[in-house]
Parts: C-alpha cells; structure tokens; sequence
C-alpha cells in the first residue's frame, strides 16, 4: 500500500547501486525520507537526485566508525529522526577454495560485511533505544555456492555477517525447518524455541501456521518468524513490512 511509510527516516547503506537502490526506490515510493550511504559518493549523488527531495546522499565507509556516527547524525538533522536501517553494503570475497586462499582480502571483507552491519546496528540502535525504537534490517551474504568444488555441505548456513542465511546447492533439495535448527544446534517444537517456551507461534511470509513447526519444509525465499510471547501486530513478510513496524 503506496504511503505504508510515511513520516519514517530511513538509512540504505550501498544504496548507490543494486539491492540497496532498488530498497531506495521501494522506501521513497511508500512515502519514506532515506539517506543513501555509499562508498561511491557519485553514484548516491545520482540516485539521489533522480529521487528528489525525500532523498539525500551521504559518502559514507561502512567499516569507519567515524562515518557511521556521521551518518545517523545526518539523518536526525536532515529528516528528523531514524526509523529504519539497511545495512546492505558489502562485498565480495575472492571465493578461493580454502586451501588455495592468501587471504589477501579476508580483512577488508570482514571489515565491510561484518564490521561494517556491527556499526551500522550500533548506532541506529544508540539513536533508535531512545527515540522510541525503530527497525533494523540486515543482507544477508552470498558465498561459497558451488558444490562441484566441494565447498559446502547439502544444508549449509553461512554468513559473513552473522546473519542467518541457508542455501542448498541443488534446485531440487528440501529441507525442514527443523533441519535448520538442528544444523544451529537449537531446539525447535511447537512449544519451543531454544530454551524460549513462552506460547510460541510460528508464521511464514506474514501468515499464521499451525503444527509442528519442526515439519516445515522450506521454500525458496521464504520468510519465517518464530514469536514467543506477544507477537507484533504485524509479523514481517518483507523489508517493507520490516521497516513499517
Ligand atoms: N546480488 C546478489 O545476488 C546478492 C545475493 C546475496 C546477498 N547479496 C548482498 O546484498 C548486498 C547488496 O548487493 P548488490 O548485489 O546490490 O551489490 P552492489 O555491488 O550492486 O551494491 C553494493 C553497494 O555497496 C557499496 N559499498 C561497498 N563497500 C562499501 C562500504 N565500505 N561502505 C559503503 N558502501 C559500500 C557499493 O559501492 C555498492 O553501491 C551486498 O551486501 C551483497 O553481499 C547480494
């Protein structure tokens, strides 16, 4: 629905290009302020300026502590506030097999992909835990997907970020949720997850399921949220629901 984020600030780190713009776009069509954090300042500039004034732009590096600081600064003076971040930026690694790789890049990757989500969270957070919450959104990596050269395992989850992301190498496999879970060595049955027992539901892409969420079988890009306690009013299907919470 046109309009679902009216009167919240967003961040889009790596907002200059792909995913990040694309998430830019959505943002202002559904009425948001973002601020683009990019390491290239041209092409924010541009994005910004085919957006208009909802939009501004910010050169920013995700892996300096000093311009992540800057940039929610910007975004409180600018619009207002923040309610929503994307971290988004990243980038690639060299995908050498493990035991052909110098790790030449393995620092600026971690400082980019980890780091880069770790600050990001940290200071909308210091902004958000005081100014009556807000959202945050984290992409999720891609790596390692090419099982002819051994580098994963049927079910794998893998990220550079810390953020749960599973992936199977062939189109046709299905797992369970609860594969899942065991592959995380957490405990899941319709009553609980992990040591959390607290009436526990279960939804996928936004709708309520009932039985053992255990038996579950994945689908390509669905969206799960395991609640314990209160739900929210509105359980997450997308990153527009994420950030109009
Ligand atoms: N495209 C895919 O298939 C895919 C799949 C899974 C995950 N991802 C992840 O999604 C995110 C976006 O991917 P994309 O395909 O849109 O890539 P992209 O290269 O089009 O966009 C990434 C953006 O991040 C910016 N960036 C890079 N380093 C930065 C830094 N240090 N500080 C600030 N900005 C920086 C780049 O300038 C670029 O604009 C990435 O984190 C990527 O790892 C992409």
């Amino acid at each position: 629905m046109p309009g679902e984020l009216a009167g919240k600030v967003a961040i889009v780190t790596g907002g200059a290009s792909g995913i990040g713009r694309a998430t830019v776009e959505l943002f202002v069509k559904e009425s948001a302020n973002v601020v683009i954090a990019d390491v290239n300042a041209d092409g924010g500039e541009e994005v910004a300026g085919a957006l208009g004034d909802a939009v501004t732009s910010k050169r920013t590096d995700v892996s300096s502590a000093d311009d992540v600081r800057a940039l929610v600064d910007l975004a409180v003076e600018r619009f207002g506030g923040l309610h929503v971040m994307v971290n988004n930026a990243g980038i690639g690694g060299s995908q050498r097999r493990f035991l052909n790789d110098d790790f030449r890049d393995f620092d600026r990757v971690m400082a980019v992909n980890l780091l880069g989500v770790m600050l990001g969270t940290q200071h909308a957070a210091r902004h958000m835990s005081t100014h009556g919450g807000g959202s945050i959104i984290n992409t999720t990596s891609i790596a390692g997907i090419n099982p002819g050269a051994g580098y994963l395992t049927q079910l794998h989850t893998h990220d550079t970020r810390g953020v749960i992301h599973v992936e199977s190498p062939k189109a046709n496999d299905h797992f369970t949720l609860g594969q899942f879970f065991a592959e995380w060595a957490v405990f899941l049955n319709s009553r609980c997850v992990g040591a959390y027992c607290n009436g526990l539901k279960w939804y996928v892409n936004g709708k309520q399921q009932t039985g053992d969420p255990q038996n579950y079988v994945l689908q390509s890009h669905d969206e799960i949220a395991i609640v314990v306690g209160k739900p929210p009013k509105k359980i997450p299907s997308s990153y527009q629901f994420l950030a109009g919470e």
